[in-house]
């Protein structure tokens, strides 16, 4: 059986959990405390971050499809009335970015936004991409194939989804290391611990980066090619349908949320097979047991594992009564491991199916680019393992203290 961290500790009749995210055994291995939540309190408060929290995969799934649920809630409510105080003035480029930004708006203002942007995306998305996809995987492999061996994150699980980011969205590839750097400082602010020098940090960051942004527009402006950021700026002269600053916020959300979870998502994905010793290339050259294996790789230990939404109108659920801008916690990788969902949860199934994983999300801030992370995913692990046969794990691996994150700090392979 396996321990539950040592900060672990459940009360069952109130439904309380004391337990720090930041407990080393809880980082490298959150499972079993979710076995246990899921066993005993699927809807538990969580005392370190004050707020109810959903485990259960009905639950999660349909919290995320409940208008009475939303990412946002200053549309409903006021500063005064939250009892929040003002930003700080070393946020303002920060809190510009996230003003504009699709995953921190709600209808009628997210509808718009989404409709118009979801289709100059998903048009450069299509089958189009992947022998793109296939040469970008190979140049990488090419890099370190005669080194027998290779920190995988650094060489091939992060440029792999940012180079293909960065050439979707029109972002010359020699800004993309900059690129990476404004979006760790950005990404920071979403983790479990804050402090004012990482505030400092990812405000520097939004404003360098959105003065990038709105050069590359420029450019496009003058010259528009077949990318996303020409059909932003196109948009914008055909109607005054975006604004420049959502044109900007927009871009700087892609080319973040773009890359961050699938660097995370090919690294876990690689780990799991390697620590299994499963070889994936009699399912990976078989279109439809490749689009299996991929989905059973992000449900298994996805990248992404807690995400909040704010109580709009007073309720109740499962017993909880929740006020009107309350937040609440949905447990995406705890649902994803729900025995009353998902056979043997705890076991990789290649060619499980069907695979209700909720590591995309549901309902209307799903995300975008699912379609583009699968596609890296099924690309990246095929070129990854046919090019390199014998790949097996060189030093064991260690995930960052990064929860709700999950992501390795280093995949040192050999072969
Ligand atoms: C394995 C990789 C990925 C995972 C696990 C992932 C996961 C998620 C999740 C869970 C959400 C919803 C958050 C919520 O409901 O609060 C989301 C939203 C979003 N994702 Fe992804 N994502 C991945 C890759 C990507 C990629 C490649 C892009 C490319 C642009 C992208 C762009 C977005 C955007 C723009 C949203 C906001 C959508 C909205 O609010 O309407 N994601 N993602």
């Amino acid at each position: 059986m396996t321990l539950l961290p040592p900060t672990f500790a459940l009360d069952e009749s109130s439904r309380s959990l004391s337990l720090d995210p930041r407990d080393p055994a809880f980082v490298q291995d959150p499972y079993p405390a979710y076995r246990r939540l899921l066993e005993r309190a699927p809807v538990f408060h969580w005392r370190e971050y004050d707020h109810w929290c959903f485990a259960r995969h009905d639950d999660v799934g349909a919290l995320l499809r409940d208008a009475r649920f939303g990412r946002q809630v200053l549309h409903v409510m006021s500063r005064a009335e939250l009892g929040w105080p003002e930003p700080p003035a070393r946020l303002t480029p920060f809190t510009a970015y996230e003003r504009h930004s699709l995953l921190e708006l709600e209808p009628p203002e997210h509808t718009r936004l989404r409709s118009l942007v979801n289709r100059s995306f998903l048009m450069r998305v299509t089958e189009r991409l992947r022998p793109r996809l296939e040469s970008l995987a190979h140049r990488l492999v090419d890099g370190f194939e005669s080194r027998g061996e290779v920190e995988l994150l650094d060489a091939f699980a992060t440029p792999l989804p940012l180079l293909a980011i960065c050439d979707v969205m029109g972002m010359p590839e020699r800004r993309s290391r900059e690129l990476l750097g404004w979006s760790d400082d950005i990404v920071a602010m979403y983790q479990a611990r804050r402090d004012p020098d990482l505030e400092r940090r990812a405000a520097a960051a939004c404003e360098a980066f959105a003065a990038c942004v709105r050069e590359l527009l420029a450019e496009r402006r003058a010259r528009p090619t077949d990318d996303v950021l020409s059909a932003l700026a196109e948009s914008q002269v055909a109607g005054e349908r975006l604004t420049e600053a959502e044109i900007v916020s927009t871009a700087m959300l892609f080319l973040i949320a773009g890359h961050e979870a699938t660097v995370h998502g090919i690294g876990n994905g690689v780990k799991a097979l390697l620590e299994r010793g499963l070889d994936p290339r009699a399912a990976l050259v078989d279109p439809e047991r490749a689009v299996r294996l991929a989905e059973e790789l992000l449900r298994l230990d996805t990248s992404l594992h807690l995400f909040t939404r704010y109580v709009l109108v007073d309720t109740e659920v499962d017993g909880v009564r929740l006020a009107r801008g309350d937040r609440v916690g949905l447990l995406l990788a705890a649902a994803n491991h729900d025995p009353s969902r998902f056979e043997s949860p705890h076991e990789l199934r290649p060619d499980r199916s069907p695979n209700p994983h909720v590591s995309f999300g549901g309902g209307i801030h799903f995300c975008v680019g699912a379609p583009l992370a699968r596609m890296e995913l099924q690309v990246g692990l095929r070129v990854l393992f046919e090019r390199l046969p014998g790949l097996s794990l060189a030093a064991p691996p260690h995930y960052r203290d990064t929860y709700h994150f999950r992501g390795l700090e280093a995949l040192r392979l050999r072969w």
